[in-house]
C-alpha cells in the first residue's frame, strides 16, 4: 500500500509492505552514487538489500545510540560524502531507526545545500512516526534535537519485515508512540489495539499510525499548532526521562496516564501494559517538575500540554507552572 504526503507544492510516497526492502531499485531513483547509513544493529541481509538495489553504494555502519545524533557524526557523514566524491545529483539513504533517519536527513539537508533523501526506517517508532514529516537533528549537549532543519524525504519505504530483529523494548518503545496517536486521533484503531494481539497486526498499527501523522503534518508541517498534538505524554514523559534515564517510550507511557481524564485512565493503563510498558512507578516528583521547568525555559512560565478527555480526541492546554505543579504533583508521586 502507498500513501502520498503532501508536502507544498509537492509529495512524497510513503510505501508499506511486506518484503519492500528488496525491491527498493524499482521505487527509489538509485541510480546514482548513494551514501547508506545504517547501524550494527540492523541486520545484514537489510544492507545487502539496499547495497544491491544501488547503482553504486557507499556503505557507512556506525555504533548504534544516539550519540550519533551530534555534530561530530553530522561532520562524519559529510566527510565521507565529499572524500567518496559526491555530488548535488547524488543521494542519501537512511537504513536504521530514528537515530539514523534524524542523522542522515540533516546531512541530506546541509550537504552541497541539499542532496536527495531517502528513508528505508527499521524499528517501529521510526516506522510509525520519525520517518516522515520532515523533522532531522542533532543533539547539542544534553538539549535534543537543538540543530535541526526541515528536509521531506523523496520516498519512505516501510518493511514491517524489517521488525523481526527488533528487541522487545524496542517494540514497545514504537508502541507507545502509536497508543499515543490513537488515543489522541483515533479510537477505532484505539480498538483495534485493545482487541488484537499486536504481533498480528503490525502493519495495520503502522499504516493507521502513518495515516494519523500524515494526516497531521500535512495540516500543520512546522509545527505551528495541531502537530503539537504528537507531544501527548511528552511534557511529563521528557522530565521523567531527564531524572530516570527510562526508556523513551516508558517516559512517553508515564506521562500519557497523568494527562487524561481519570474515567479513561484505566483505559489507557490497559492497554500500555498490554504493549510492555509501565503505568505507575515510583518517582521523586519534585525531581521531574525541576526537569519539566528546565525543559520548558523557552516558553517561559507557561506549560503546554496535550490533554485526552475522551479516547480519540484531545485539547491543547496551557497554564502557569506553579498551577501545573498543583494540578499533577501529587499524581507524579502516587498519590493522586
Ligand atoms: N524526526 C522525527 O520526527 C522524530 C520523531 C520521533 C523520534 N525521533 C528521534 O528518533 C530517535 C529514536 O528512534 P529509535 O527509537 O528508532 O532509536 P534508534 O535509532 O536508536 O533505534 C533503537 C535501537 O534499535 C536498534 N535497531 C534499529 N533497527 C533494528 C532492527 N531492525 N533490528 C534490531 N535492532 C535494531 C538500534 O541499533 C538501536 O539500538 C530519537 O533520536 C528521537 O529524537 C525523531
Amino acid at each position: 500500500m502507498t500513501l502520498y504526503v503532501k508536502a507544498g507544492e509537492s509529495s512524497y510516497p510513503v510505501y508499506i509492505e511486506v518484503g519492500i526492502t528488496d525491491r527498493l531499485g524499482e521505487l527509489f531513483d538509485l541510480n546514482r552514487k548513494v551514501l547508506i547509513v545504517t547501524d550494527k544493529n540492523v541486520s545484514p541481509e537489510a544492507v545487502s538489500s539496499v547495497q544491491g538495489a544501488c547503482a553504486d553504494p557507499r556503505l557507512l555502519i556506525l555504533e548504534p545510540g544516539e550519540k550519533n545524533k551530534s555534530f561530530s557524526g553530522l561532520e562524519r557523514l559529510c566527510r565521507f560524502m565529499l572524500e567518496n566524491g559526491f555530488t548535488r545529483t547524488d543521494a542519501a539513504l537512511a537504513l536504521g531507526g530514528g537515530v539514523i533517519g534524524d542523522l542522515t536527513g540533516l546531512a541530506a539537508a546541509l550537504y552541497m545545500r541539499g542532496i536527495d533523501f531517502y528513508n528505508v526506517p527499521t524499528t517501529l517508532l521510526s516506522q510509525v512516526d520519525s520517518s516522515i514529516g520532515g523533522k532531522t537533528a542533532i543533539d547539542l549537549g544534553k538539549t535534543k534535537n537543538a540543530v535541526g532543519a526541515f528536509k521531506r524525504p523523496k520516498g519512505v519505504a516501510i518493511d514491517p519485515k524489517l521488525l523481526l530483529t527488533l528487541p522487545k523494548k524496542q517494540l514497545s518503545n514504537g508502541l507507545a508512540e502509536a497508543i499515543k496517536m490513537a488515543a489522541t486521533c483515533d479510537e477505532r484503531q484505539f480498538c483495534l489495539m485493545e482487541r488484537e494481539d499486536f504481533d498480528a497486526i503490525l502493519p495495520q498499527i503502522i499504516e493507521g499510525s502513518l495515516r494519523i501523522k500524515k494526516d497531521i503534518v500535512e495540516k500543520d508541517e512546522k509545527e505551528s499548532g495541531l502537530r503539537r498534538v504528537l507531544n501527548f505524554g511528552h511534557t511529563i514523559g521528557h522530565g521523567i526521562e531527564a531524572v530516570t534515564g527510562m526508556e523513551h517510550g516508558e517516559c512517553v507511557a508515564l506521562g500519557m496516564t497523568f494527562m487524561c481524564a481519570k474515567e479513561i485512565r484505566p483505559r489507557l493503563e490497559r492497554l500500555l501494559k498490554k504493549a510492555g510498558l509501565p503505568t505507575r512507578v515510583s518517582l521523586d516528583a519534585d525531581a521531574v517538575l525541576r526537569a519539566i521547568a528546565s525543559d520548558k525555559k523557552a516558553e517561559g512560565n507557561e506549560i503546554n500540554y496535550v490533554f485526552v478527555e475522551n479516547i480519540g480526541s484531545f485539547s491543547f492546554r496551557k497554564c502557569s507552572f506553579e498551577e501545573f505543579s498543583r494540578r499533577f504533583g501529587a499524581m507524579i508521586a502516587g498519590e493522586g
